[in-house]
């Protein structure tokens, strides 16, 4: 009896030192001791060789002795199952799982490349907000009360005016921000100010209530039409190559005197003639002038000694010539299929 009271001493000292550093370490372990064949079985088979009188004595010591060496495989194997049997079934030398990367959305790619090339010309960029005030979208671009721009019909009112407080809009167009340049800033001026704008039309594929301008403004001494004539020439032929043709027709806006339309030819036929271009070979792109001396006035620059040029273009439509878009509402409507096809200029 003393003899089978050390082997299970020396047999439970064995289960407390049992480690396992492996799932199969653990099985080993489940074999060695509670296996069909492990050391618990034999030794409860000893139970039948204890004399009567000693079995309850025994039986107990027994059961102690199982319910420690199946803790002892709980502990194990917990070992493994919090989150370690993930671990040890990774391979960290596989190649991870690629991250679908997002594309830049056309008219930012557009609009990246309109600003990158006026900027090699000296324009900085000026921003300006989109709700505005009346002032700034109409009354200091001298567009008198009555122009019909300022129609409920064209312009979204956030608020309308009183006699004592301003109209507030969106802006419905980027001649805005050349008011808050020209408050801010004295000549020189250079900027390119790039945004979107708010129109109320109805929405189909040639128009849309919201759409993206970028304006130019120029003011300094002796600044000409012909400065302007080059700067947009310039432009041109870096966006759409050296073969692009211009023409200038005479235009009115009322921020701008003389004002021209310049068109280039159809990128889209070449000038052969095409739906885009309406069967004439040529597109208008943007609006521009000679910056009114009311204008300059209203800001206190003297037009007697400054003069200045302005212009004014839809990224939309640039953009339209560059990938043959031929619905607005594509750039709007987030379909990837339309997104993904634009990875960079
Ligand atoms: N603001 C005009 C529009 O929205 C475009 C424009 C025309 C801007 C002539 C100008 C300009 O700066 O000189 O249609």
């Amino acid at each position: 009896m003393e003899q089978l009271l050390q082997q299970i001493e020396a047999v439970k000292a064995e289960i407390a030192a049992s480690v396992a550093t492996t799932p199969s370490e653990v099985e080993q372990y489940r074999i060695k001791y509670l296996g069909t064949k492990g050391l618990v079985k034999q030794i409860m088979g000893e139970m039948k060789n204890v004399p009567n009188e000693q079995k309850k004595e025994f039986g107990q010591i027994l059961n102690a002795f199982k319910i420690l060496a199946e803790d002892k495989l709980v502990e194990l194997q917990a070992a493994f199952e919090q989150g370690d049997e993930a671990s040890s079934n990774i391979d960290f030398t596989l190649p991870g799982d690629a991250v679908p990367v997002g594309t830049r959305h056309p008219l930012n790619l557009v609009r990246n490349q309109m600003v990158s090339i006026f900027k090699r010309l000296g324009f900085a960029v000026a921003e300006g907000p989109e709700v505005e005030d009346d002032w700034h979208n109409f009354g200091a671009m001298n567009l008198p009360l009555d122009h019909p721009a300022r129609d409920m019909q064209d312009t979204f009112y956030v608020q309308e005016g009183t006699e004592t407080e301003s109209a507030w809009l969106l802006r419905t167009h980027t001649s805005s921000v050349q008011a808050r340049v020209m408050e801010t800033q004295k000549p020189p001026i250079r900027v390119i100010c790039p945004g979107r704008v708010y129109r109320n039309e109805t929405i189909s594929a040639r128009a849309h209530c919201f759409f993206h301008q970028v304006e130019g403004l120029y003011i300094d001494e002796n600044v000409s039409f012909a400065d302007l004539k080059q700067t947009l020439y310039f432009f041109v032929q870096e966006m759409f190559g050296k073969e692009v043709k211009v023409r200038f027709r005479p235009s009115y806006f009322p921020f701008t005197e003389p004002s021209a339309e310049m068109d280039i030819s159809c990128q889209i036929c070449s000038g052969k003639g095409c739906n885009i271009c309406k069967h004439t070979g040529w597109v208008e792109i943007l609006g521009s002038g000679m910056v009114h001396p009311k204008v300059l006035e209203n800001f206190g620059i003297d037009p007697e000694k400054y003069t200045g040029f302005a212009f004014g273009m839809g990224v939309e439509r640039i953009a339209q010539l560059k990938y043959q878009v031929n619905d607005l509402r594509l750039y709007s409507q987030n379909d990837l299929r339309f997104l993904q096809q634009f990875k960079s200029v």
